[in-house]
């Protein structure tokens, strides 16, 4: 496995009829949604509440939903969470520190040991993995740290990384402290894949080339999966596949991808990877996160007599086996797999709240995610191209327009000068959108809980919003 990059089906962009610019049109397609029964399963905020200094209390709630597109920021809150969190306060005032090692019968979580592992199960599907190569723990960057403390071994003469040119600032940071903790200077080995001047998108020959020309001064390869700014999906296989082959090894940050688009980690043979669950995966701001290990990478092996031969790493207790973890003997033996990279025990509020919103996702597949998320992305699109004449339009999609290059994210370029004005008006008629400064709002129809009613409502406001910035 590994050596070759097998071509991945081009996925096909859904058409609409001329009549598409109606909301009767929008709702038909909602009608006709294989997802329609999961809005349900989540809170949307109120236009009013969204604007509230006070905390609401669930009860005062009122019904005039905000069109929230930025699920690709912070996931919304699953009605399951409420009731996860309150088992586990349950649990915790009724039996105490017994959580740690105690399965209660009408509880859907575990023990709190082994509460992770039971979160890694249901999320591996998700990523492509098998539960053994996930570990559910810490935050993305401290995760990213801790993997690259493993994978990045730099030596005088192949020290670089390989990173994306607007690489996510925490992981732009991550990098350069890695270098220099190793004594090397980042402005030298920090290579950046960046798109050809005035474009966007980066091709995958370009990443390929510069691969090829870097190779023999490069320690590691870590780039997004899908890129935070412009929404583009990398060719994650055919990367990996040719990294590989130079001899390099590849690590993704999967931030943008995980619960967006159905990844492959194990096939496309990667080395490692890592995500946060906030987004696409709906645990809550800051929850829980995820990473990946190939299995090659997490092999623990116990010559006769010997210690245990492992890939180093900044090793915790958590990541010694459960069998030893409590011997407290000072003897190092890590839980093969991703779950020996762990550290520390982890937080179970945090994990709880994960594990109601895997309740919700492994209700559906990521075939379905993603089935809905082509279609609504190319609805969005659709209209967003259809209401306006090119040359005379006042923004751009710099999000690839092959539908396989991207998940449900279109981001728009403005024209200069429009953005606050614009935002201002989106959030004044009750929608939620990301901006990036200067001029880019990213908008994230989630195949789980938005409607293509909201879409088409977006699409009328937001033109009449960019008419009146002229
Ligand atoms: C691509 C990417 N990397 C890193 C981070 C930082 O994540 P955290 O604060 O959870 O470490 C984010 C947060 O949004 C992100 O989108």
């Amino acid at each position: 496995m590994g050596s070759i990059a097998i071509e991945a089906p081009k996925e096909t962009k859904p058409t609409f009829g001329k009549d598409a610019n109606s909301r009767e049109y929008a709702r038909s397609l909602d009608a006709k949604c294989h997802m329609r029964s999961f809005r349900e399963k989540f809170i949307i905020p109120s236009k009013a509440n969204t604007k509230s200094k006070k905390v609401v209390r669930p009860e005062q709630t009122t019904d005039d939903p905000v069109i929230y597109f930025c699920g690709n920021s912070l996931g919304l809150q699953p009605k399951a969470t409420r009731e996860f969190l309150d088992i586990h306060l349950n649990t915790w005032a009724s039996i105490a520190v017994n959580g740690h090692f105690r399965d209660l019968e009408d509880s859907p979580l575990t023990q709190w040991q082994l509460l992770a592992e039971h979160a890694s199960k249901q999320q591996a599907p998700l990523v492509g993995a098998s539960p053994s190569e996930v570990a559910t723990m810490g935050t993305l960057t401290g995760n990213l740290h801790l993997l690259m403390g493993s994978f990045y071994k730099p030596t005088a003469t192949k020290n670089k990384v390989i990173l994306d040119w607007k690489a996510f600032p925490s992981d732009h940071y991550a990098i350069e402290s890695q270098i220099r903790m190793w004594g090397y200077d980042p402005k030298e080995c920090m290579v950046m894949i960046g798109p050809k001047e005035g474009e966007y998108e980066v091709s995958t020959e370009s990443i390929l080339t510069l691969i090829d020309e870097h190779a023999s001064t490069t320690a590691l390869v870590m780039l997004p999966g899908i890129q935070y700014y412009t929404g583009q999906y990398f060719d994650i296989q055919k990367i990996t596949v040719h990294a590989q082959s130079k001899g390099l090894l590849i690590g993704w940050d999967c931030a943008h991808a995980a619960g967006n688009v159905p990844l492959q980690l194990h096939d496309w043979n990667v080395d490692f990877a890592a995500w946060c669950t906030y987004k696409y995966m709906n645990s809550g701001p800051g929850g829980i996160a995820g990473l990946f290990v190939h299995e090659r990478h997490g092999k623990v092996e116990y010559p006769e007599n010997g210690s245990a031969v492992f890939r180093p790493r900044l090793s915790g207790w958590y990541g010694g086996d459960q069998v030893g973890r409590f011997n407290m003997d000072n003897n190092f033996r890590p839980s093969p797999g991703a779950s020996g990279y762990q550290v520390s025990n982890p937080s179970v509020v945090d994990l709880t709240s994960f594990c109601a919103s895997l309740s919700v996702f492994n209700q559906s597949s990521m075939a379905d995610v993603r089935k809905k998320a082509l279609s609504i992305t190319a609805y969005l699109e659709h209209l967003l191209l259809s209401t306006s004449t090119e040359g005379e339009r006042a923004f751009k999609i710099i999000t690839p327009s092959d539908p396989s290059a991207r998940g449900t994210q279109l981001s728009v370029l403005l024209k200069p000068g429009r953005l606050e004005t614009l935002s201002n008006m989106l959030e004044e008629a009750g929608i939620i959108a990301d901006k990036r400064k200067p001029d880019v709002i990213r908008v994230a129809p989630v195949p789980m809980y938005n409607t293509y009613e909201e879409v088409w409502e977006f699409v009328q406001i937001f033109n009449e919003a960019l008419k009146r910035c002229e």
